[in-house]
């Protein structure tokens, strides 16, 4: 399994480490505008080869996209993060041209390729990349629940005061501060609903500080996150490499499902070889229907900006 990591910034340095440890891609190939940065990022990382047990072979490249050639998996992360105060949407103007063209430049050497976009503001840069490569949209992929359903068991475990592995839960819609949809209804504890635990103010405020997981974080570090963002799209990058048909919460390109048409926007997926292997609709209460249609007007408001 070759994998391509186009961004060897933090985000896509740390998704780049992650798939090397956990060993199942047999190269990574980091990609960066910035003249050896990220020939720099690989050698880094594959000193740490011999200490953390990979055989993977990770190399760097500046801006030469044909050690990108054949690629399987390759994940989007370029262009610039938001900082503290800003909104991911305030990043279209810079990061839409660069995802564009990145999009572009690794199709053209790699027909096959299944494309994770992490680029923010995510969903609009996803739906970005349907309409500049057009390939079938099973092959282009938002990555932006996996993380945000991430935040969401960690403040689950908080709440609950106990291992995020006891808790799991699902945040469907806009990877955004305000459209998140944490289905918190559905959240578990050990396969009870946390409601059995939780008054409804505490798992209020569980939604409330998932959706703005990303801006706390880049208010306490100054940029955005990168080892949450880096795991989350690491454990997507394996389900296609081992075909696994695991289900992550992904923006995809809608033709219909949940009654959204013409948008990418998240919703549970199982992830496997084909990299979206099938949307998976559930049935949603009405409250649920409601917060990812008014997540869908959000997100189509960003994508009349491109
Ligand atoms: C985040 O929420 C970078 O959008 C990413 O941290």
């Amino acid at each position: 399994m070759k994998v391509s990591v186009v961004g060897a910034g933090a985000v896509g340095a740390s998704c780049a480490e992650y798939i090397a440890i956990k060993n199942f891609a047999s190269e990574v190939v980091l990609v960066d505008i910035k003249e050896g940065y990220a020939e720099g990022k690989a050698m880094d990382l594959m000193q740490t080869a011999s200490l953390n047990g990979f055989d993977t072979k990770i190399v760097g490249s500046t801006n030469d996209y044909s050690k990108t050639a054949d690629t399987d998996v390759a994940v989007i992360t370029s262009g610039i993060p938001r900082k503290p105060g800003m909104t991911r949407e305030e990043l279209i103007g810079i990061n839409a041209g660069i995802v564009k063209t990145v999009s572009k430049n690794l199709l053209a050497h790699s027909p096959n390729v299944i494309i994770i976009v992490v680029s923010n503001p995510m969903d609009t840069m996803a739906y970005l990349t349907h309409q500049a490569i057009g390939l079938p949209k099973n092959r282009i992929i938002g990555m932006g629940g996996a993380l945000d359903s991430a935040r969401f068991k960690y403040r689950l475990s908080e709440a609950l005061e106990c291992p995020a592995s006891d808790v799991d839960g699902m945040v469907i819609g806009g990877h955004s501060d305000t459209g998140m949809v944490p289905l918190i209804g559905r959240a578990v504890r050990n396969s009870i609903l946390v409601s059995e635990f939780l008054s409804s103010d505490r798992m209020n405020q569980v939604v409330e500080d998932t959706k703005v997981g990303g801006a706390t974080l880049t208010k306490l570090l100054g940029t955005s996150a990168w080892y949450a963002p880096g795991a989350a799209v690491s454990e997507m990058v394996r389900a296609i490499a081992q075909d696994a048909q695991k289900m992550f919460p992904c923006s995809a390109l809608l033709e219909g499902e949940y009654g959204l048409n013409d948008i990418s926007i998240g919703v549970p997926c199982i992830i496997g070889k084909n990299g979206i292997e099938k949307i998976v609709e559930i049935e949603l209460s009405d409250a649920e229907k409601e917060k990812l249609t008014e997540s869908a007007v959000g997100v189509r408001k960003v994508n009349d900006l491109l």
